[in-house]
């Protein structure tokens, strides 16, 4: 896990639980609504991978559990995991690129309507990705799959200073390469193939000479489209179209975008597809469904989108008329951390991804709030802009004090607390009903970040050796932790 420099041990916020009275008059539990649907209150679970579907992309029972979990804390909203949009092999991400998987999403939808009392809104994030191998071995990229051409030949022979390289067979070059330091590699590699060396082949929005990459334009917007339409048959109130982290989406909007097709560079270049793809996915579903996208307030990676950006993102969405502007940060590939080899790259593993999901190891901002100021900067000029969409702010946000401060202040509408609501999914309700105390408060040390990273099914430290004997209890596959958070005892019975 990566930590700023001087990180340190931060301590948790000290807190200050409302009294029964405090949270009823309080914003946090007030209603809100976006555009077609009214949550009962600013509170919001934000998309979290628990990878429990199956190989195939299929709801199983324990996904239900997990999101039925959520809901019996009755948030105002719960956004299931990054869904796949695509019908093709994802490994067991969770997929909607096909009929097929109306079913389990409608048992899911149900499963959530009954626990959450109808209360809890549930919305379904979209997601798009290009392909990421795994960190091959070096003699299998440089003989298998690396196509040495004239230009190697050239540099090779230049930086060894010898005209051996120019007329050696193809298996005497990669042998000469093979034998080089990285100095060498640098020199003689473009960067596309020593990234593909050093951090396994990774497709970029950018590689307009891949036709299927070329072609992201024509093929997204009926992709996200038909995958929204089937949200809505399968009973969701809205998406979330993911613009952010380090998917297809939020590549189309970076900076980073070089394209020269008209869907990069400038910044209306760059907000082109985003913003055809939701005119596409609102066409699809009409006005009384929910659309809104995720974004990043800041990408945190060297040459990427800043906060002046965002605000400009934030605007051209709300003007075009989403529902709902959901913000992150960071998460990006660029500047992930070298993944062993036979491993994938992560993008949560360098700076960015510690912003995206900060913990308290940090430097002295500590990770709660950390991002609302630009979050709040954004939300401003979507403001000036004379527009009131709805904005979720998230990152470290799991007191009471400073959430309602956040609402009142005017730097966000609803709350979004992801690790929190892992910990302890009763977290809210426990608050509405004078209960604080008995929060089980997040550590943010990202045990469950770790459990993503691995693909392993996520649990929180904080609860998933509670009674496991107990033989009704749903364990992981190694059957050494529970699945969901132990219901809360003392609850009253809703019905
Ligand atoms: C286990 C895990 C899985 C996550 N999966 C997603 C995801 O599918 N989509 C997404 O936009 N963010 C994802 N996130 C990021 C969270 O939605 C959230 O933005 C981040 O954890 C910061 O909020 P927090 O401090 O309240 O945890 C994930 C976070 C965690 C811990
Ligand atoms: S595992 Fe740790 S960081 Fe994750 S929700 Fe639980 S306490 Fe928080």
């Amino acid at each position: 896990m990566w930590k700023p420099p001087g990180a340190k041990r931060r301590p948790l916020l000290p807190v200050d639980w409302p009294t029964v009275d405090e949270a009823a008059q309080s914003t946090l539990f007030s209603p809100i609504r976006l555009g077609p649907v009214t949550l009962a209150q600013r509170t919001w679970v934000p998309a979290m991978v628990p990878w429990r579907a199956t190989e195939d992309g299929e709801v199983t029972d324990d996904l239900i559990d997990w999101y039925a979990r959520f809901a019996a804390g009755r948030p105002g909203a719960v956004v299931v995991e990054a869904t796949g949009i695509r019908d093709i092999p994802s490994g067991p991400l969770l997929r909607i690129g096909h009929d097929r998987y109306l079913s389990g999403l409608t048992r899911l939808v149900d499963a959530v309507r009954e626990a959450g009392g109808g209360e809890t809104r549930l919305f379904i994030q979209l997601i798009d990705f290009l392909a990421v191998k795994r960190r091959p071995p070096a003699e299998k990229y440089v003989r298998r799959f690396l196509r040495l051409d004239e230009g190697h030949r050239r540099r090779l022979a230049e930086h060894l200073g010898t005209e051996a390289p120019l007329s050696a067979s193809d298996d005497d070059l990669a042998t000469l390469l093979l034998a080089g330091d990285d100095a060498l590699h640098e020199v003689v590699l473009t960067r596309s193939e020593l990234s593909a060396l050093r951090y396994g082949y990774r497709e970029s929005v950018t590689d307009l000479h891949r036709p299927h990459v070329r072609d992201l334009p024509q093929r997204l917007p009926a992709l996200f489209a038909q995958a929204a339409q089937r949200a809505q048959t399968a009973g969701f109130d809205g998406v979330e179209l993911h613009y952010a982290h380090a998917y297809t989406m939020a590549g189309f909007l970076s900076r980073l975008n070089v394209r020269t097709d008209g869907y990069g560079g400038s910044i209306g270049g760059r907000l082109r597809l985003p913003l055809e793809v939701y005119g596409a996915v609102r066409a699809a579903v009409g006005d009384t469904f929910a659309v809104g996208c995720r974004f990043l307030v800041d990408e945190v990676v060297e040459g990427g989108s800043r906060v002046e950006d965002a605000c400009a993102y934030g605007v051209a969405f709300a003007q075009a008329g989403m529902d709902f502007l959901s913000l992150s940060k960071g998460g990006k590939f660029e500047d992930a951390k070298q993944p062993k080899v036979g491993q994938a790259v992560y993008p949560y593993t360098g700076p960015s991804g510690y912003e995206c999901m900060p913990t308290v190891f940090s430097d002295e901002t500590g990770p709660f709030s950390r991002n609302i100021a630009a979050m709040a900067q954004v939300r401003r000029a979507v403001r000036q802009a004379g527009e009131e969409t709805p904005v979720v702010v998230a990152g470290g946000l799991c007191e009471f004090r400073q959430v309602e401060s956040i609402l009142v202040a005017g730097q966000g509408d609803i709350i979004g607390a992801a690790r929190q609501s892992l910990a302890d999914p009763d977290w809210f309700a426990k608050m509405r009903a004078g209960r604080g105390p008995e929060i089980r408060r997040c550590l943010y040390t990202n045990y469950c970040e770790a459990l993503d990273n691995r693909h392993q099914e996520v649990t929180c430290q904080l609860w998933d050796k509670v009674q496991l004997t107990d033989p009704s209890v749903r364990r992981s596959r190694d059957g050494r932790r529970r699945l969901t958070a132990p219901a809360d005892e003392a609850a009253p019975d809703e019905g």
